[in-house]
């Protein structure tokens, strides 16, 4: 009922210009007082609201909304279109596609949502995720050779939206093993793949994509590590439903590529846009901290790690790479 509620507001909101308390009351059936109530929580859900006595409420900046037909239209020409869902508030657009396995969804369907309210990074981390400025895009991609397969679709992904923000605006991000994205050397997006299924079997993946165009002062507050948003980045104005329409493109294309002949062809490209090739990281394996010298990935998607003049293959889970100057 809450989110029903929301959505209407937003919905009356984006139209532009001012909407009284009153007004949206009696639009909801509800009072004025619990119109301020969801006002305050949007607020806290990253939107930008402002409210004059006599006037009613405003949105400070225009909204660039989802919109399901504009990123259809923005795809291009010749393409096919997968299925797109928009959501304007879900809990983690990972998870809506996952309660929709196995028989209700189709092969690159995607799902985005302008709000998440449980955004969920890697091992349980929170990914944070205001209103309407970013963005948060999953996808279905069916595993026919089963899990062996996932290995490398962080990478793939990642790869992607390097294409996808390159296309876009020229510029060339780096990317981090196994599933993030930097720019100037901060964070600019995270990947997080969800699987179902057995090594040898058939299975589901969930591919999730976090990228920070906008990132508003209030949500920026939230995150614990260096952070950037790709407009500070550009002169021109980014819109959120051409830079979808990329990521869709760059991802089926990616996946397709990576379906047909692996990660081998790729690692090239991958090559040129790691951040720490051939310099010192340190791998943290929980409690343990190993140094040795970046030497690129594998066909598999293992890190090619150096120590002691030997290169070791370290495969994904539960290990995280940072640099060591
Ligand atoms: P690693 O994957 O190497 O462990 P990481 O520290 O980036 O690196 P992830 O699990 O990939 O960890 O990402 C989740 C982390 O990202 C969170 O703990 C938080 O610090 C940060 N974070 C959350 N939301 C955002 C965001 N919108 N932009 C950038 N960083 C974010
Ligand atoms: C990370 O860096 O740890 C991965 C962050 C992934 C965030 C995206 S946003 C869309 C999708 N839905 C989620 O809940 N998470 C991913």
């Amino acid at each position: 009922m809450a989110k029903v509620v929301r959505e209407h507001i937003i919905r009356a909101l984006a139209k532009g210009g001012f909407i009284s308390g009153q007004n949206l009351g009696d639009q909801l059936n509800i009072s004025r007082t619990a119109i301020s109530k969801h006002i305050k929580t949007l607020t806290e859900m990253g939107l930008d609201i402002y409210s004059v006595t006599g006037k009613g409420y405003k949105l400070s900046q225009s909204l660039n909304l989802l919109s399901n037909s504009k990123i259809i239209n923005a795809l291009p020409k010749g393409s096919t279109a997968p299925e797109i869902e928009v959501h304007s508030i879900i809990d983690s657009t990972n998870s809506y596609l996952l309660r929709r396995l196995p028989n209700q969804l189709s092969q690159g369907q995607v799902c985005l949502a302008e709000y998440q309210s449980t955004g969920r990074g890697r091992r349980g981390r929170q990914w944070i995720s205001p209103f309407g400025s970013q963005i948060y895009l999953s996808m279905y991609w069916y595993l026919e050779q089963g899990l062996s397969a996932a290995m490398g679709l962080s990478l793939v992904t990642a790869l992607a939206v390097s294409d996808a923000v390159f296309s876009l605006t020229n510029i060339q991000v780096q990317l981090k093993w196994p599933n993030d994205v930097y720019l100037g050397g901060a964070k600019l997006a995270g990947i997080l793949i969800d699987l179902d299924g057995q090594a040898l079997e058939p299975s589901h993946s969930v591919i999730g994509i976090g990228l920070n165009l906008n990132m508003p002062a209030q949500a920026a507050k939230k995150i614990d590590q260096k952070w950037t948003d790709l407009q500070s980045h550009s002169q021109r104005q980014i819109d959120r439903n051409i830079l979808s329409a990329q990521l869709i493109y760059h991802l089926l294309k990616r996946l397709q590529q990576h379906q047909e002949g692996g990660l081998t062809a790729m690692l090239d490209e991958w090559h040129d846009r790691d951040l720490y090739l051939n310099k010192p990281v340190k791998l943290l394996t929980g409690e343990r901290t190993t140094q040795g010298i970046c030497r690129g990935v594998n066909s598999q998607g293992a890190l090619l790690l150096e120590v002691n003049g030997q290169v070791k293959p370290i495969y994904g889970g539960e290990v995280s790479l940072r640099g060591d100057e």
